[in-house]
């Protein structure tokens, strides 16, 4: 007999342990992550999170602000529903323990920082660690509430009823509902049936498929790859985030230089010192962040650079050691002083605007299946997301999904035995350099032909390299024992397949898809593209 719960979440970032923290008021929650509970993109977030909190802003000029950005494709609902119920998550936050800091002349208001493509300041931040913050805050809570969180646990994929069934030779289900997951354990190589009542993705984003990410190790997107084999419906897969400042270093390979950076007058330029964002947009360094992340690879393009120079000699060295603790101390651990040298930097794949389409509950296509948080696509960022709108964005699609799921419980019925994981025939592998081979292979191409400039033959080039890189990886883990890292290798390639088939049905350049075929933007595509595999 397999383990049941009524709610299995996994992922243990911002929206996973939000989700669990209230689902345990309506029944007995899970949450497995496949690393260390606090490794996720939430414990690296830097910039905060977006919130109307001070008299001058409105919940009007923040759904603007996030409209704009998102040029055209934004869910007007989920706008209006992220931006008006976040300043209460974001309170809540507080009140569990989350310490933001407080503007330096007056103690009894939060620093409100701002960053590109926002109209006022509105970022409420932990220093620059506002993820590890919020990780940590949330953690305490979960643990006083005595939520079980399994660790190094590594899931799969769904379990559901039409699966099931052709497994078991049954006819398939009009409708799927999902009934669990197949977890693999690293440390023994089994793999485990966990069945529930409700299975929450909250799995993060999937950075990895790009060779520069701002991204830590686990963001594979291994929730939309399993959403996707299991048929639930996908949407806006080709608007991937690039963030125009990742630190530019050779061993360093994802850390962030924060937009807040260009917030308090930070200036980008050549290594030659000369300023070049006035030639690409009249906001300059606070463009949002598809812009500069264009015209920075213009640049580095035109002059054949391998990087370009943020300024932040502006600021005296104490208001840099107190604003920015983490990124100077970072920075002068590798010898840059960013009080005297300007700091190298590049573009890298940071965020994925499209993901497991969910309505407004957060509910997916499949029966009892939820998606929260970056794994998502809620229809708040449209083609190009608001900067510090994810972390709010997760809180309060985490609530309403625990509320949705919770208030569903009654009505679900036990879910049904579910046989156990078959190894076949599979063999302990001998070589493990295929998978660094097509690791490296996929993540090169996905940079070079689906990155910040597309055009229809990159496009086509990458589908071609992905069918074949598939091909193998399908013969690979049939014949071959599971392990961790081959379970990501197969995740990364249905990523990088969703993100090429979405990018070829977008026939035109909007946010962050930019085609060089198609530069203009095209009325007849202000849709969402959505993507199912038939299963
Ligand atoms: P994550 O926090 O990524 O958590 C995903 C969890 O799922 C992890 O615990 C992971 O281990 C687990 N997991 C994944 N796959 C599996 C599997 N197969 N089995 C088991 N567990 C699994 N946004 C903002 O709003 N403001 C910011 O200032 C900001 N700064 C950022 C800075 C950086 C460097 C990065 C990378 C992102 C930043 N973002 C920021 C984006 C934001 O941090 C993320 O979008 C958000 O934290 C995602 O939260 P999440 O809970 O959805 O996913
Ligand atoms: C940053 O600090 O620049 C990241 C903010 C974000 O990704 O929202």
């Amino acid at each position: 007999m397999s383990d049941s719960v009524d709610f299995l979440v996994i992922g243990s970032g911002i929206a996973g342990l939000w989700f669990a923290l209230q689902a345990v008021q309506h029944g007995t929650v899970r949450v497995i992550t496949k690393d260390r509970p606090e490794e996720s993109n939430t414990q690296y977030a830097q910039g905060g999170i977006a919130a109307v909190w001070s008299k001058e802003d409105s919940y009007e000029e923040h759904v603007q602000d996030t409209l704009i950005a998102g040029a055209g494709l934004c869910r007007r609902e989920a706008v209006e529903v992220v931006v008006r119920e976040g300043p209460d998550r974001v309170r809540e936050l507080i009140d569990l323990g989350a310490h933001f800091t407080r503007h330096h002349d007056r103690a009894d208001w939060y620093d409100l920082h701002r960053e590109g493509g926002h109209s006022r300041r509105r970022i409420l931040h932990a220093d620059d660690f506002t993820g590890a913050e919020v990780v940590r805050a949330l953690r305490a809570k979960g643990q006083a509430e005595g939520i079980r969180v399994d660790d190094h646990l590594v899931a799969i994929d769904l379990i559901t009823e039409r699966g099931l069934s052709r497994r078991c030779g049954e006819i398939p289900p009009a409708v799927d509902t999902v009934v669990g997951a197949y977890l693999f354990n690293p440390a023994t190589g089994e793999v485990e049936v966990a069945r529930a009542k409700v299975v929450v993705l909250a799995t993060g984003g999937a950075g990895k498929t790009y060779l520069f990410t701002t991204n830590p190790s686990v963001a594979t997107g291994d929730g939309m790859a399993m959403a996707w084999r299991a048929g639930a419906e996908m949407s806006n897969m080709e608007f991937v985030q690039f963030h125009p400042t990742a630190l530019f270093h050779h061993t360093e390979k994802h850390f962030l230089i924060s937009e807040a950076l260009r917030g308090e007058g930070g200036k980008l330029q050549l290594p030659s010192g000369e300023r070049f964002m006035a030639a690409y947009d009249p906001r300059e360094e606070l463009a949002p962040r598809d812009i500069v992340a264009r015209a920075i690879d213009a640049e580095i393009k035109r002059h054949g650079l391998d990087h370009v120079c943020l300024d932040m000699r502006h600021l005296s060295r104490e208001v840099i050691e107190e604003r920015f603790p983490n990124i100077h101390a970072k920075l002068l651990s590798l010898g840059i002083d960013m009080a005297v040298d300007t700091i190298p930097v590049v573009p890298a794949a940071h965020y994925f605007c499209g993901g497991v389409r969910v309505d407004l509950d957060g509910a997916t296509s499949i029966q009892h299946l939820y998606a929260i948080g970056e794994t998502a696509n809620t229809g708040l960022h449209g083609a190009n997301r608001l900067a510090s709108n994810s972390l709010l964005e997760a809180t309060v699609f985490a609530e309403r999904a625990a509320a949705h799921a919770g208030g569903m419980l009654g009505q679900i019925a036990e879910p049904r035995e579910v046989p156990a994981w078959d190894v076949g025939e599979a063999v302990d592998s001998d070589e493990q350099v295929v998978i660094l081979q097509v690791w490296e292979e996929i993540r090169r191409f996905m940079m070079n032909y689906v990155g910040i400039v597309r055009t229809h033959n990159r496009l086509t080039r990458a589908r071609r390299r992905i069918r074949l890189v598939q091909d193998e990886i399908r013969e690979y883990y049939w014949n071959f024992k599971l392990t961790a890292d081959l379970i990501e290798l197969r995740n990364i390639a249905d990523v990088a397949e969703m993100v090429v088939l979405s990018a070829m049905q977008r026939r035109e350049s909007r946010g962050l898809h930019y085609n060089l075929d198609f530069p203009e933007q095209d009325s007849r595509f202000i849709r969402d593209t959505v993507i199912q595999r038939r299963c």
